[in-house]
């Protein structure tokens, strides 16, 4: 079987005609792990949105492509048929709506794309007994599946379900933008042991953080800098582990034009 590639070629972003990405270059394997890193406001969210197709990020130039077929001008459904999934930063409350229902949608729609609105779903039965392996693989009670969507989730239940969503998506690559603030503990282990259980050969995974826990648990393989809407510097493991330690003062003195540059991108400069 050979491995899809998802290419990211000289992509530049706006939001709200305001010039954020400015030439991003990245190339993710089936079964890499890629992590990005980068100071607050250095467009880490954007690029996440713009991988998924959210109306407010302008591509104005480059590709994203997989398999050399182009995404720029597909919308967020057409690209999740594709392989590719976002865990958004914040999910909505559906009242009335259980996870097993949402998933259900959700999983049919991805396998079957030429569903008509209204055609039936994954068969109960079958949908269910697949729902209950992976969430029995991932160590999630069966009650969970039986809970309004995000009705009061805690941080790390709303992390479980972005977990449940990968196993039963199987997305080939998977895009994680996992903030440090507001992941708790339980979150971040939720997440760190989702993520080693599902990657492997078949899923490449961008994960967006600063949190040591989450890249010790899940070694990158590659670890890139993202600096005023360009990444500015890729490594291995051993480059997010020196980011921990040192913060980003090193990148900012090996790449002053991008760091003077980081002033027409962030509004206020958070000094992280
Ligand atoms: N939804 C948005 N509305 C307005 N501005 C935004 C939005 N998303 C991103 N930006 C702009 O893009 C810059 C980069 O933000 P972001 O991609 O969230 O950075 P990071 O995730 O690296 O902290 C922000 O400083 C802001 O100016
Ligand atoms: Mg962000």
């Amino acid at each position: 079987m050979t491995s899809s590639v998802l290419k990211i070629s000289d992509l530049r972003v706006s939001v709200d005609d305001k010039p954020i990405l400015r030439g991003v270059d990245l190339e993710i394997r089936q079964g890499e792990i890629h992590a990005l890193m980068g100071p607050n406001g250095s467009g880490k969210s954007t690029l996440a949105y713009a991988l998924a197709g959210h109306p407010k990020y302008e591509i104005t130039g480059g590709s994203i492509e997989v398999d050399g077929q182009s995404l720029n001008e597909l919308d967020a459904c057409a690209r999740a048929r594709l392989g590719m999934f976002l865990a958004f930063q914040y999910p909505v409350t559906i009242p009335g709506v259980r996870v097993a229902d949402f998933l259900r949608h959700a999983v049919t729609n991805m396998r079957n794309p030429d569903r008509k609105e209204g055609e039936g779903l994954m068969p109960m039965r079958e949908f269910r007994t697949e729902l209950r392996s992976q969430m029995d693989a991932l160590g999630v009670d069966a009650e969970f599946a039986r809970r309004y969507l995000n009705d009061g989730f805690s941080g790390g239940e709303k992390k479980r379900m972005e977990i449940i969503q990968l196993a039963m998506l199987k997305p080939k690559f998977a895009i994680l933008d996992e903030t440090d603030s507001g992941l708790d503990s339980d979150a971040v282990r939720v997440v760190s042991e989702g993520i080693n259980k599902l990657s492997g050969p078949q899923m490449g995974v961008l994960i967006i953080t600063h949190h040591e826990r989450l890249l010790e648990f899940n070694r990158p393989q590659f670890t890139h800098v993202m600096l005023a809407g360009k990444i500015v510097e890729t490594g291995d493991a051993g480059l997010a582990h020196e980011l921990h330690a040192h913060g980003y003062a090193g990148v900012r003195e090996r790449h002053p034009v991008e760091a003077a540059e980081e002033k027409d991108i962030v509004p206020v400069a958070a000094g992280v």
